[in-house]
């Protein structure tokens, strides 16, 4: 079964919502936390194989929106920020998960990847959530020493078209260059040199990290290691899931 979505509502923003394909008993909704390069995009295409949930991210928002011809002055100040390694600021980012708050009633879950990113987005995702009708079941935050996150970055290509993650080592494609599954072509990401690397490390450690304790306070943090092959952090992702969620099946292919 083709479970990759199209996340059109998501992309686009406004009512119109996705068709879910939904298999899994339970309806998760998650969020996923940790440093940049730490496996979190890998990971929630895994899991939503697995969970039949929707993938969320705001880091594809921006860069499906360099594309666009007219961007709006918010958006180029955004993209400017993202180049640079550093975060784009609260207000645009609160905005623009606002306009898609539908995607948080979806009825295959969600899986927020790189929102909430620090404490005021956070507080606006409770409020989000809130006017939804919904609640969050748990944060699984990845966890991995930063030297393998470094050599995680460096390999990194992602497609231009479907966003599909690939490493030039550890998950090479097919035909070298080109995406699996759409064909399209495998570049490497602007913030994946150097200096925005270093900038996106320290961005983590002093704006992203206080949001553990934000979580751990809350009750639903889950601290998984990221070591290891994706399928094994996976198989361990949905290991703490079970153990926190006992009465939830998640209908897993792999755990
Ligand atoms: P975003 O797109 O969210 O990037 P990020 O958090 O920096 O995370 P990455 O996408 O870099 O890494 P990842 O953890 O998903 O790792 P991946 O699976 O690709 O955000 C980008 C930017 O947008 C931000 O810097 C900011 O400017 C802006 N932004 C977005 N949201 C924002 C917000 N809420 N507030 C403010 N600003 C915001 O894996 C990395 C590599 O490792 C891949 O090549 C992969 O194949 C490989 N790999 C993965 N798992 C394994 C494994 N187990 N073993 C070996 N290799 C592996």
């Amino acid at each position: 079964m083709n479970t990759r979505r199209e996340r059109v509502a998501w992309f686009c923003g406004g009512e119109t919502l996705c068709e879910p394909i939904v298999h899994s008993a339970k309806a998760y909704r998650l969020v996923l936390l940790g440093p940049p390069g730490v496996g979190k995009g890998t990971q929630a295409e895994l899991l939503c194989e697995s969970l039949g949930t929707c993938h969320l991210s705001t880091g594809d928002i921006f860069r499906a929106a360099q594309c666009e011809r007219k961007p709006s002055p918010a958006l180029k100040q955004a993209l400017a920020a993202m180049r640079r390694g550093e975060l784009v600021s609260d207000d645009v980012v609160v905005a623009i998960v606002r306009e898609r708050a539908g995607c948080l009633r979806c009825r295959g879950g969600f899986l927020l990847d790189g929102f909430p990113r620090t404490c005021a987005q956070a507080e606006a995702l409770d409020i989000l959530l809130a006017e939804q009708g919904v609640t969050l079941d748990a944060v699984l935050c990845y966890e991995l020493p930063l030297e393998e996150i470094i050599s995680r970055l460096g390999g990194r290509r992602t497609c231009q078209d479907c966003k599909a993650v690939y490493h030039t080592m550890t998950r090479p494609p097919q035909n070298k260059g080109v995406c699996d599954h759409c064909g399209g072509k495998l570049m490497q990401r602007d913030d994946d040199l150097h200096d925005s690397i270093r900038t996106r490390m320290r961005a983590y450690a002093e704006r992203t990290r206080p949001l553990t304790d934000y979580y751990a306070r809350s009750g639903h943090l889950v601290t998984v290691s990221a070591s290891g092959t994706p399928q094994e952090i996976l198989t361990r992702s949905l290991c703490s899931l079970k153990e926190r969620l006992p009465k939830a099946s998640t209908n897993s292919k792999s755990a």
